[in-house]
């Protein structure tokens, strides 16, 4: 059921009407028709009607669109039907078929058409070289088939003047590997005859339109159709000359696609003028005999044909008998005869050329090298595509046959139709009631029975020797089917003045009645050729052209055996086309053609319902709907519908979906209308599925709604879970980077206890930027520890020493050029003997009585300096600090004390930046001390300034508990010398021996010499 089509449309199934009337049915049809829907379904059959314009729905889109899907899922469609055999072959490995029959125009070639471009469109998604070439061979083989089999007719421009039946041959795997075309009846007579307004086969008006000036020039022919007898009638009937030019270049390319060579194509041509030269002998009576006239044609012919000139002649002429005893003898042609002759020549040859190219085709598509235990088993789609019943003013042997093979088609239509059900039904288990149809086998049997039928009383009249005439023939039916309710004649109603007597039959056919005439039924069914032409062209030079005729090989006397009459052949490879349709799974395309003029608007609504009517598509309809029009597994028919039951939305708790089925059943009371199969619900009036498709169509939208809804929540839900995820992940990995830098850092200085250097030379991990503040905390606490080992270490000896060096660390680093902390600290200079060593002994003594005077502790630093006296000029004396004055002393005196002041007076230090060893120790008395640091034995150019700073600072950090600034500048040091303030400035001069101080206008220049 199509969901796509509103009801505005028609309904898409006739099994939905409401009631199964011709007057329903064709309303429907024309609806369907005028609102551009050209397909509709009766079950699994789909009706089809002619649209006469272009429609685009045969895209790539509707392709896609139909792939896969079953047939209630998207409008009828070919390609639904196609897709369901497709689908069923390879689902199922089951050969199938698709049967698509209709009066002339109604559509059956294009639907073939289509149905192979759809199988083809869906086949070899990987593209193997292989399978495209035998599909390419396929869809090809149409243009190459319609070219010589199809003819512009009254009804149709491309009428199909042969049944085409064509397997297509799959692989496990369900792509194409073959195929094999079979063609029934090509209507030979058309080569030398054409009724008003139709045309011969356009193959003929391809070559003579389309063929370059060379091909028609070594064909002996020339480009106008109107010059040979067999073309000029259809040379007139209009169509588009530049339509036979260009597709006479598509069949020549199509031919080279499929594997014709050169010769082959050659060959062909040269058949083809052969038949046009043919048309145009003329036979005249001169004397007792018939002559040809005019001698250049026979010579084209035997030229085209690779045969002597002289033998065809004769052909033509005369025909060799046997007389009893294996003698021969050459009897004359009458000019009737002769003319005859020719034109059977004629049929013949275009006969056996398309046998000849079908059968070429199939040996380029026929499956190779299968393997069915290699490569599994070999499934077969059959495409039918066969002329439909047909009714003209004059219906002859040929519409006889046709109308048979119909009648056969609708035999293996009505038992199979009727067979499934009733397996189907026997299968699920659901009891059956027997449904009246006509059954046509009375027909078939009137037609095809042995010894009674009408086929059998033309054979018998055929091989009747003697003179044997149409109206003998008649007779002869007559007396043996005078009974039978399908026969009549004038003979048997004589108040049925519609018939003439000895000339019209009636044969009332399962689609209607058809009055024959019987004139030409022998000749037609006997085809007698003379066996000289048989035997000329299998002597011919030309391989291909011997090829088709292999019953020439026999010579004269051989022959005996009578060949077989056409209708027998006719009957036999249609009973052989109906058993190889009958073993397959059938599906149907009926094709309707609204009008006889070929208008996309008309819908002639007799000849419509004509069609309806014999195609049978109202019993059709009856024989869906009689016993159950629908039926659906449990579980498909569940969950189509359970939107619409309670119980069953969105899922049931039952304990099987058919329990669930039954659920949805009784909520809509529709116990009485359905019955449970074993697998399926049947559904008998189409009316209950209708109420649920509707009821389906409501509630649609609602859903969808509330499917957007919740899948929109759990796209939400999804993307929030992916987030949280992601942060999940990246925390955890966040926490192994810092444990990772934990465990690193840990295992990095697990041992720098016991190493020389505290770990000095271990490198730090780099840090995660997290960890940036704890890095350096920890480094820092790595470095008080480290630094708390290595002084740990110090003697207490030194610790005076090491605390000082910190303290001018403070004080002078990295603002002071040097400070000597590389060397160790004396600090009592004047007391060492190394340094002063004249007159260390001296100063020992003197700072002993100091000591006992003063009342000291300690010595913090003693050392030779220059400085200013109190009148400003520069002297050199001794300078003393201990841990409560500063001295100074006077060298030469044995260092007496010369000015003394306390040292929590000093409240400040000041240094230079440079080299110099000059230090003021800024009062609180703003009466400074200001002094250039001698050095003595232990290293004249050692930087005691350092010393000095870091002495003092530690002393009044520690002792006084007060800290001592300390100015580091590059010149200009403020001082005041008692009480008054000035200025000192550094300069090196050459020519200086020792740093000394000079006046100078702001104060003093301390003068150094040159490095
Ligand atoms: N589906 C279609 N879309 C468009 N045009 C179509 C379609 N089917 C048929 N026709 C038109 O109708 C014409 C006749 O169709 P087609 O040749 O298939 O008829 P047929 O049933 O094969 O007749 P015949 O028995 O004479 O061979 C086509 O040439 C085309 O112009
Ligand atoms: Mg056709």
């Amino acid at each position: 059921m199509a969901e796509l089509e509103g009801l505005h449309f028609g309904k898409s199934d006739f099994v939905l009407l409401d009631e199964v009337t011709m007057e329903q049915f064709l309303e429907n049809l024309k609806l369907r028709f005028e609102e551009g829907r050209i397909y509709t379904f009766i079950g699994e059959v789909v009706v089809s009607v002619n649209p006469y314009r272009q429609m685009d729905i045969y895209g790539n889109d509707v392709i896609e669109a139909y792939r896969g899907r079953e047939l209630y899922e998207n409008p009828p469609h070919l390609y639904a039907v196609a897709d369901a055999a497709y689908k069923a072959m390879k689902r199922r490995a089951k050969d199938t078929c698709i049967v698509i029959s209709g009066e002339s125009g109604a559509g059956k070639t294009e639907a073939s058409k289509y149905i192979m471009q759809y199988i083809a469109a869906i086949t070899n998604p990987s593209q193997r070289q292989e399978v495209e070439s035998v599909k390419s061979v396929l869809l090809k083989s149409n243009c190459v088939l319609e070219a010589f089999g199809n003819a512009k007719t009254n009804r149709n421009d491309n009428s199909s003047r042969f049944g085409k039946y064509m397997d297509i041959n799959f692989n496990f795997n369900g792509d194409p590997t073959g195929g094999h075309i079979n063609n029934y009846l090509l209507e030979k007579s058309r080569v030398v005859q054409q009724q008003e307004g139709e045309r011969n086969f356009h193959s003929f008006y391809q070559l003579l339109r389309g063929g370059s000036e060379d091909l028609l020039k070594s064909l002996h022919l020339n480009k106008d159709p109107t010059d040979y007898t067999y073309t000029s009638q259809g040379a007139v009937a209009m169509t588009a000359s530049t339509d036979d030019r260009s597709h006479h270049r598509a069949v020549m390319s199509a031919l080279k696609v499929i594997g014709f060579s050169q010769e082959e194509i050659n060959s062909i041509y040269k058949i083809l003028a052969t038949i046009l030269h043919l048309g145009n002998l003329k036979f005249e009576n001169e004397a007792e005999n018939v002559q040809l006239v005019g001698g250049d044609l026979v010579m084209h012919i035997s030229e085209l044909t690779g045969t002597e000139v002289e033998s065809m002649r004769k052909a033509l002429l005369y025909r060799t008998v046997a007389t009893g005893g294996g003698e021969v003898i050459e009897k004359g042609h009458s000019e009737q005869e002769a003319s005859y002759g020719r034109e059977a020549l004629a049929k013949a040859l275009y006969e056996r050329l398309f046998g000849w190219i079908v059968g070429r085709i199939n040996s380029v598509i026929e499956v190779k090298n299968y393997n069915p235990a290699l490569h599994g088993k070999n499934t077969v789609i059959g495409v039918l595509d066969i002329y439909g019943f047909e009714i003209f003013d004059n219906n002859s042997f040929e519409q006889f046959c046709i109308n048979y093979c119909n009648e056969k088609l609708q035999q293996l239509f009505i038992e199979l139709i009727l067979r499934q059900e009733q397996d189907e039904y026997q299968r699920e288990g659901i009891t059956w009631q027997h449904i009246e149809y006509f059954n046509n086998q009375i027909i078939v049997d009137l037609v095809e029975q042995p010894h009674k039928g009408i086929i059998s009383i033309l054979d018998d009249a055929c091989l009747t020797v003697g003179k044997v005439t149409d109206s003998a023939c008649l007779d002869s039916m007559n007396d043996k089917l005078g009974h039978h309710p399908h026969f009549t004649s004038r003979k048997l109603t004589p108040t049925d003045k519609t018939m003439e007597f000895n000339r019209h039959f009636r044969i009332r056919h399962y689609a209607g009645d058809v009055m024959y005439s019987v004139e030409g039924f022998l000749d037609k069914n006997k085809d007698p050729l003379f066996q000289d032409f048989k035997r000329l062209m299998f002597n011919s030079s030309d391989p291909i052209l011997k090829e088709m005729w292999p019953d020439g090989k026999l010579s004269i006397t051989e022959v005996t055996k009578r060949p077989l009459t056409a209708a027998t052949l006719f009957k036999n490879s249609i009973i052989a086309l109906v058993d190889k349709l009958a073993c397959k799974e059938p599906y149907y395309v009926r094709c309707v053609k609204p009008n006889e003029v070929k208008s996309p608007m008309l819908f002639d609504d007799a000849r419509c319902q004509h069609q309806v009517a014999y195609l049978g598509l109202l019993e059709n309809v009856h024989v869906r709907r009689a016993g159950f029009a629908y039926r659906q597994p449990y579980d498909r028919f569940l969950q189509r519908y359970k939107m619409t039951c309670e119980y069953t939305w969105p899922n049931h708790l039952m304990g099987s979906d058919r329990e669930a089925v039954e659920a949805i059943v009784l909520q809509h009371n529709f116990e009485g209308d359905v019955a449970y199969g074993h697998t399926k619900l049947f559904v008998r009036t189409p009316r209950t599925l209708f109420t649920l498709e509707q009821e389906r169509t409501a509630l649609i939208p609602i859903l969808v709604l509330f499917l957007q809804k919740v899948w929109r929540g759990a796209l939400a839900r999804m993307r929030c879970r992916r987030m949280r995820a992601i942060y999940t992940i990246m925390g955890c990995y966040k926490r192994y980077k810092v444990k990772a830098h934990f465990w690193e850092v840990e295992r990095r200085f697990a041992n720098v206890r016991n190493m020389t250097d505290y770990g000095k030379s271990v490198e730090w991990p780099a840090p995660p930027a997290s960890l940036m503040q704890f890095h350096r905390i920890t480094q820092h606490l790595y470095r008080r520890w480290k630094a708390r080992q290595i002084i740990k270490n110090i003697p207490p000896s030194d610790m005076a020493e090491v605390r000082a060096k910190v303290a001018a660390l403070g004080a002078l680093s990295g603002e002071r050029t040097d400070w000597g902390f590389g060397r160790s600290w004396e600090r009592d200079y004047l007391a060492n003997a190394r340094d002063c060593p004249l007159t260390s002994s001296n100063f020992v003594r003197t700072t002993k009585d100091l000591k006992n005077k003063d009342q000291y502790n300690q010595i913090l630093f003693s050392g030779f300096v220059r400085m200013l006296n109190w009148f400003n000029n520069t002297k050199d004396r001794a300078l003393l600090i201990t841990d409560k004055h500063i001295y100074r002393l006077e060298p030469k005196k044995h260092f007496k004390v010369q000015k003394r002041i306390p040292i929590e007076t000093v409240i400040s230090l000041s240094v230079t930046s440079g080299t110099d060893q000059m230090v003021v120790l800024h009062t609180v008395s703003k009466d400074d001390v200001l002094v250039h640091l001698q050095r003595g034995q232990l290293g004249p150019n050692q930087d005691r300034i350092g010393e000095l700073v870091g002495t003092l600072c530690d002393h009044f950090v520690r002792q006084r508990s007060t800290s001592l600034p300390v100015k580091v500048l590059s010149t200009g040091i403020q001082v005041h010398l008692s009480g008054k303030p000035k200025t000192i400035t550094v300069e090196t001069r050459p020519g200086q021996v020792t740093a000394d101080f000079r006046k100078s206008r702001a104060g003093f220049i301390l003068l150094l010499p040159p490095q």
